[in-house]
């Protein structure tokens, strides 16, 4: 099976904070990122994130302003046609399975056929976006972590159908970006939300419970447990509507009730609490 081995250029397509994180770190690689997203005006914000970002590492001595400047450079924008000539499609957009897919079609005809598809689903099978893509073999899960410049691991997500040169493929490009790939089989939640989740949700019911005010949850975690950040923190830095639909892919796929959303959760997600996007969660972050 041919499979396109040689990553110069990448389509990061969904340029949300995971999207923009992904495009900087490939940028910062050497490679040429082609940015698609379908919300006006967020290919503009995320490259302007990435600008700061890069300025923060430059000024903090983590990164040389000519390695900053060329990533800078190896941004460009782009409409679904200009994926026809890249060696990867990274998908980073919402966490629907029919908005996927339906992205999947639009781009298929226009990419060579032995080019790989990555997901960064967080929590949505593989296997079944591998087979709407059209290219299950030479699809594969490349699951990163936010703040993604900061973190050091991909969770490689292998398809039933996932051919294992793929796997090979995307296992030393991600070594190349300088993460720590970590490879897994597709399972609901993959192994990193199956423990998360969990944790944070115990946080959340701890909070509703009112065994706590939300900065002593944290602090029990951060201190007692050498987290960096406690789970109220956190989900807020993930976005409180993404936990809930990955706690409810836990629930349906796993059928245990052990993986129940909080009801305080859904209400806050109703409410528009999503964490730091939306300004408040368990925290505030307007002021
Ligand atoms: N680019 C550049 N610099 C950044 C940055 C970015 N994108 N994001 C944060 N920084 C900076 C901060 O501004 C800070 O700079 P400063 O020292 O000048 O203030 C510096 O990095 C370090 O941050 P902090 O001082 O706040 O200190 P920490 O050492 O706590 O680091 C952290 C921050 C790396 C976010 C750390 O708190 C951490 O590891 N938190 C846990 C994050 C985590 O668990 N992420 C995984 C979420 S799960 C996920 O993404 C999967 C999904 O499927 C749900």
């Amino acid at each position: 099976m041919k499979i396109r081995q040689e990553i110069r250029t990448v389509a990061v397509l969904g340029t949300g904070q995971m999207g923009a994180g992904i495009a900087q770190t490939f940028a910062q690689s050497g490679r040429k990122v082609v940015l698609y997203d379908s919300f006006p005006g967020a290919v503009d914000r995320a490259v302007a994130g990435i600008g700061k970002s890069l300025d923060k590492f430059v000024s903090k001595g983590k990164l040389e302003a000519s390695v900053a400047d060329a990533a800078r450079s190896n941004l460009s924008p782009g409409s679904l046609s200009d994926v026809a000539n890249v060696d990867l499609v990274v998908e980073a957009i919402i966490e629907d399975p029919a908005t996927k897919r339906a992205l999947y079609e639009q781009i298929s005809a226009n990419v060579a056929e032995e080019v790989i598809f990555a997901s960064n689903t967080s929590s949505i099978s593989i296997s079944e976006l591998g087979q709407a893509s059209g290219r299950p073999e030479r699809f594969i899960g490349m699951h990163f972590f936010n703040p993604v410049p900061l973190m050091s691991l991909v969770e490689v997500v292998v398809g039933l159908r996932t051919a294992p040169p793929v796997v090979e493929t995307i296992t030393n490009l991600s070594k190349d970006l300088g993460k720590t790939p970590l490879t897994v089989k597709d399972h609901p939640g993959f192994v990193s939300n199956r423990i998360l989740m969990p944790m944070i949700n115990e946080a959340v019911s701890c909070f509703a419970d009112g065994v706590a005010d939300a900065e002593t949850i944290d602090g029990v975690m951060k201190l007692g447990m050498n987290h960096p950040m406690g789970p109220l923190a956190l989900a807020d830095l993930i976005g409180l509507d993404t936990c809930l639909f990955i706690l409810e892919v836990l629930h349906r796929d796993l059928g245990e009730d052990r993986y129940r959303p909080t009801p305080l959760l859904r209400t806050m997600v109703r409410a528009g609490m999503l964490g730091r996007k939306s300004g408040k969660g368990f925290y505030d972050y307007e002021q």
